[in-house]
């Protein structure tokens, strides 16, 4: 008989229903759409339910307020918290995503012991680790969703500047998401042609400028909250790339143990993905100033975490 995955996503808000609504329309699994607020997840996923006989998948949509009905799940993506209104940062959000992410995972890890949770709230690296220390699960089965964001703003804006598919753009972007992160240029080619050969190192610089500030121009534009259609693309990806067993390299926040000179944090850094969740974290070939900034940009987040009250 084949498997039916069951993926939770927990928040059922733009970030959450679109990633269920990406998951539904790829068959992945059925979905539960959990929220606090009474309504809106059950209202939400059987709208979307409702979208399976015109789009033609198979996938059951549930709606609930209740962790009951995530028990056993394989995947739980943790998207909830309060998103960024203009002129805030991402930190400005620890201390109530902190509580809700904390109690989230509190209530859906041990309904779900052998999950792979995946984190979207901001300040995403913090949260992943707050989600590892209240989930009590091992360090593949905790990963932060980030670097696959970022980096398809990075390869969109290159695209767009060469005037190329989106196809031929392969790049990585590591380190904390902020205004850290770290587009690596060694690693951006087009088609396998370095990027250097299409565009100036200054052309660039900017599109890496663009990239730091990629959530913030959604931010700016929405005003009433973040971006939501690429962040949740991106955490599909990964869910896909897991149940699917696809072993893809793809940058994601893992917890570092000496990786890159970098211990005790949550940092972007490619991994292969899998049925394990993380099964590699690859130590990849950085210049002396990508890794400089790598470390960098995770000394910041270790600076937010230890931040946290606890
Ligand atoms: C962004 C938010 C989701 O980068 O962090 O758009």
């Amino acid at each position: 008989m084949p498997v039916k995955y069951k993926i939770t996503i927990v928040g059922a808000g733009n970030v959450g229903a679109t990633a269920a609504h990406w998951a539904a329309s790829k068959e992945l699994g059925d979905i539960v759409l959990l929220d606090i607020v009474e309504g809106i997840p059950q209202g939400k996923a059987l709208d979307l339910l409702e979208a399976g006989p015109v789009e033609g998948f198979d996938a059951h949509v549930k709606g609930t307020n209740d962790y009951a009905d995530t028990a056993n799940s394989d995947i739980i993506v943790v998207t909830a918290g309060i998103a960024r209104k203009p002129g805030m940062s991402r930190d400005d959000l620890e201390a109530t995503n902190c509580k809700i992410v904390r109690s989230v995972v509190e209530q859906a890890a041990p309904l779900s012991p052998n999950a792979i949770l995946i984190v979207v709230s901001n300040p995403l690296d913090v949260m992943a680790y707050v989600a590892w220390k209240a989930s009590g699960f091992p360090k593949n089965r905790v990963i932060g969703m980030a670097g696959v964001l970022d980096t398809a703003r990075y390869c969109t804006f290159i695209a767009q500047e060469i005037g190329v598919s989106v196809e031929n753009i392969q790049a990585l972007v590591l380190g904390g998401h902020g205004d850290s992160m770290v587009p690596v240029p060694s690693c951006t080619t087009i088609s396998g042609i370095p990027v250097s050969e299409f565009i100036s190192q200054d052309k660039l610089d900017t599109i890496i400028e663009r990239t730091r500030k990629g959530g913030a121009e959604i931010v700016n534009y929405l005003k009433t909250g973040s971006a939501y259609y690429a962040p949740s693309s991106s955490v599909i990806q990964m869910v896909e790339a897991i149940l699917k067993d696809r072993k893809r390299i793809l940058p994601c926040s893992a917890w570092l143990e000496g990786e890159y000179g970098i211990s005790d944090v949550f940092c972007g850094v490619p991994v292969l993905l899998g049925a394990n969740g993380i099964e590699r974290v690859l130590e990849i070939k950085l210049t002396d100033d990508e890794k400089a900034a790598l470390q960098k940009s995770a000394a910041s987040v270790r600076k937010s975490i230890d931040n946290l009250p606890f």
